[in-house]
């Protein structure tokens, strides 16, 4: 089985072969942008390339891009865990044209990645394209789907609405109509009985998005209206952990080897098994399980790219990660102790060649969070030590 190393490795190599620039991941944490908090998206890094504000000095770059949607437009926090498919952080795998090739080429690279390097079957493929919106005055994709026609069969294509085929960054900023591409990963059985074409966007756990190939044409600007683009862009986006769910053929994100070595972790540290066969009822423990797989790399992450834990902003948001996680372990797992800075040895480990950061301050990030969990244990003990003297004067009230 080809590991999430190499499956990475890859997509990088594939988009070298084409010319592009392979490019670090941008930090998680954004300091010089007003309207992000976190990096959302792949493409933020290089929003004033898209804008016509500054000139690349690559015109093809790509990379693996840390990201992490928990606040503002793109906010996927309550789903995490109780799902085996969202995540806090995530990598973005990403091809960029800056003023470059355009629909026709980043199309049918994404589809020779994906059914000749990758090898994914095609008929479990389904590919959306824009159908307009007459609103905004904006027309269907007739460009796309002609280059996705040379492709795929017409049941294979499905047209989808502003909603999921209009990709914009946040309330302002580039944006443009995008094509996306799903997996239907049921059984044969299954398949037969309805077709994944029906089960796209759908929220369908088994028939999942892996990549969105946007193509980068206007400026949504704060009155609310689109402002044709200087040049037009294309900025794609697949989703690493489900890319390697889909490889490796696994029906969870977190059984691949993404997130078993922090799993495993954490059983040895809570003597408890992971049991991944019931995830689909929401079992509490699963939940946990899966909550601290992802959210250690969530606070692993940004507090390496210097995000630390406070009352306000961003650092609000790693706290409100954190104690999460805390919350879960202690009430799921019945673990009382700090145990989420025991997993970073692991995760620094296991990514050393990809980001490096966090191996290279691992005793200060692992310093911060046992200090965090610590105060937010005590917190924890305290409100339960409260509610208990309530109950029993309550009940001293009553028997009364
Ligand atoms: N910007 C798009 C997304 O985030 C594609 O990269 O989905």
């Amino acid at each position: 089985m080809m590991t999430s190393s190499e499956i990475r490795q890859q997509f990088l190599d594939f988009f070298k072969s084409k010319q592009h620039q392979i490019v670090p991941s941008a930090p998680v944490v954004v300091k010089n942008d007003p309207t992000l908090l976190f990096t959302n998206a792949g493409m933020n890094q290089f929003k004033d390339y898209f804008l016509g504000n500054k000139q690349p000095e690559f015109k093809r770059i790509a990379d693996t891009q840390k990201c992490l949607r928990v606040s503002g437009k793109h906010n996927d926090l309550e789903e995490v865990g109780v799902d085996t498919y969202h995540h806090t952080l995530f990598e973005m795998l990403g091809n960029w044209s800056f003023g470059d090739y355009f629909k026709e080429e980043a199309i049918a690279w994404s589809w020779e990645l994906l059914t000749e390097v990758y090898k994914l079957d095609k008929s479990r493929l389904y590919v959306s394209v824009f159908q307009g919106d007459e609103k905004e005055g904006l027309p269907p994709s007739s460009v796309a789907l002609r280059e996705w026609k040379k492709l795929v069969a017409d049941e294979h294509i499905v047209f989808g609405n502003k909603k999921d085929n209009f990709w914009e960054m946040g309330e302002t900023g580039p944006c443009g109509p995008c094509s996306e591409i799903h997996v239907d990963m049921r059984s044969n059985e299954e398949r037969a009985l309805i077709p994944g074409r029906d089960l796209v966007n759908k929220d369908h756990p088994q028939v999942i998005e892996i990549w969105n190939n946007v193509f980068m044409q206007f400026n949504r600007l704060k009155d609310g209206s689109l402002q044709p683009l200087p040049a037009q862009h294309v900025d794609t986006g697949m989703g690493f952990e489900r890319l390697v769910r889909v490889i490796q053929g696994k029906q969870s994100n977190y059984d691949t080897d993404i997130f078993t070595g922090t799993i495993a972790a954490t059983e040895n540290i809570t003597g408890k098994k992971y049991d991944s066969s019931p995830l689909r009822d929401g079992g509490k423990e699963a939940v946990a399980f899966r909550v601290i797989a992802d959210h250690i790399r969530a606070i692993a992450f940004t507090i390496a790219d210097g995000q630390l834990p406070s009352n306000t902003g961003a650092g609000y948001v790693i706290r409100r990660i954190l104690r999460r996680a805390v919350r879960y372990y202690y009430s799921y797992l019945n673990y009382k102790q700090p145990l989420l800075h025991q997993l970073l040895p692991t995760l620094a480990k296991q990514f050393e060649h990809v980001f490096p950061e966090l191996n290279a301050q691992l005793d200060f990030v692992s310093r911060v969070v046992k200090e965090e969990e610590e105060a937010f244990l005590r917190t924890l003990e305290k409100g339960l030590k409260l509610i208990d003297e309530s109950i029993s004067a309550l009940s001293a009230v009553s028997a009364r």
